[in-house]
Formats: structure tokens, sequence, C-alpha cells
């Protein structure tokens, strides 16, 4: 099997979840002989070249994170420009977010199902998993924790063609967290993710506030 993979995320490669993602997704694919090309969303000038490709391959694989509990409007800027498939193409979707709760999620994994639709081919699942926020901030083992699940979600999809397993739907992890670890975590987002948030930002250069205002 030859894959199509688009990154749909809007984020630059080298600054992308998703493309961490892919890499470890795609060492697990290749293992069985599945061959791939990727391509980024965020690069416009490679979207001849997107275009031609998703004209040209059966199965295609869009991998991108939900921005505002939606699809990031430039990989649908891109969609509206390819023409729908009537060759039996298939489709598959890695569909990851910020937080981890898998039922913040659904709305979107939905609309993807549409989308398949839409662009002619042959739905094969999405594979849904959040808490991939702090991939970007952190290396090493931390980062190799987060990403590295995803090697064997490659080996299923190229065994499958597909995320429509019990395995993969596993992958998602708690639909909601129970109750206490609710609270657990609103406390942690008003103390410890509250400053590590502020020491991210001064490192890259934000001088005021993180709630400040300036058009109030
Ligand atoms: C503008 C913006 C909106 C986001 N909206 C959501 C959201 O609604 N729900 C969520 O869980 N994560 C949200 N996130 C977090 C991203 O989905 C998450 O960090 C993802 O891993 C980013 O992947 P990328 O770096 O490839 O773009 C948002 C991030 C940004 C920058």
């Amino acid at each position: 099997m030859h894959v199509l993979i688009i990154n749909g995320s809007p984020r630059v490669k080298k600054y992308s979840n998703t493309d961490k993602i892919l890499g470890k997704f795609t060492a697990g694919m290749k293992e069985n002989g599945t061959s791939f090309e990727q391509y980024e969303v965020s690069d416009r000038k490679q979207w001849d070249a997107m275009r031609k490709a998703f004209t040209e391959n059966s199965d295609i694989l869009i991998a991108l994170p939900l921005y505002v509990e939606c699809i990031p409007g430039l990989l649908m800027e891109f969609l509206e420009t390819v023409s729908p498939k009537t060759d039996g193409s298939r489709i598959s979707f890695i569909l990851q977010s910020g937080f981890a709760e898998g039922i913040q999620l659904r709305c979107g994994e939905e609309y993807l199902k549409i989308l398949a639709k839409k662009l002619g081919c042959i739905y094969k699942g999405t594979l849904v998993k959040g808490d991939n926020f702090g991939i970007r901030f952190i290396e090493g083992a931390q980062r190799e924790k987060i990403t590295d699940p995803y090697t064997q979600m490659g080996r299923v999809y190229a065994a499958e063609g597909g995320f429509d397993s019990e395995e993969c739907r596993r992958f998602t992890g708690p639909e909601i967290f129970p109750a206490p670890v609710r609270l657990m975590v609103g406390l942690m987002f008003k103390t410890f993710a509250k400053k590590s948030f502020k020491k991210v930002a001064a490192a890259w250069g934000c001088t005021e506030a993180l709630d400040y205002r300036p058009y109030e």
C-alpha cells in the first residue's frame, strides 16, 4: 500500500504536534513495507503537488489538530480546491487535540464522516486522541511518552487500511474524566499550568500578561 498523508495543521512543520505524531505513526506504518508521501497544508507552495497527489492516490490519510472545536480553516480552504474522487479511494483521519477527554473531539469526528462523502471517498475511520498539547513544549523521554503509542497505531493502519478496530477505539482513552480528576485538572490549570504558560510565554518574548485585553 502507498499512502498520501496530509498534515492539516496550519502550524509550520517544525512546530507542528501533528508532524511529531506522524513521525512515530509512519515509523510503525513502514514496518510492513507500506510507503507514503507527506505534505503540509501550512506550506501553500505544496498545494499544487498536494492536489495532484490527491487525484492520483487511492489511500489518503489526513492528520489534523482540533482548532476551536473544529477543523483548521486552512485545511478546509485547501480541500475546497480539490475535485471529489470518483475512483473508490479510501480516506482515514487522525484527529488529535490539546484537551484530553475523547468526548470533545466527537463533533469533529462526525464532521469528518460527512467530509469523506463530500470528497467522494470511502470512509475508513478516524483515530481520535486528545492530550497532545504538550508535545511542542517537551523533548526527549517526556515527548516520546506521548508520541510513542502512535507507532502501534501506524502498524494497525498499515495492516487494516483504516481505524475501524476496537484497538483504535480504545486508543482514545477516557471519554470524560471522573469528577475528582476534573477537579484536580481545574486546580492544576489555576496554579501549576498557569505558571508554566507564563514561563513559556516569557521565553517566547511575550511582555504582557496572558490575560491582557488590548481592545477592551
Ligand atoms: C488556535 C488554537 C485552537 C485550539 N483549539 C483547541 C480545541 O478547541 N480543543 C482542543 O482540545 N485543543 C485545541 N487546541 C490545541 C491543539 O489542538 C493541539 O495543541 C494540537 O496538538 C496542535 O497540533 P499542531 O501543532 O499540529 O497544530 C487549539 C490550539 C490552537 C493554537
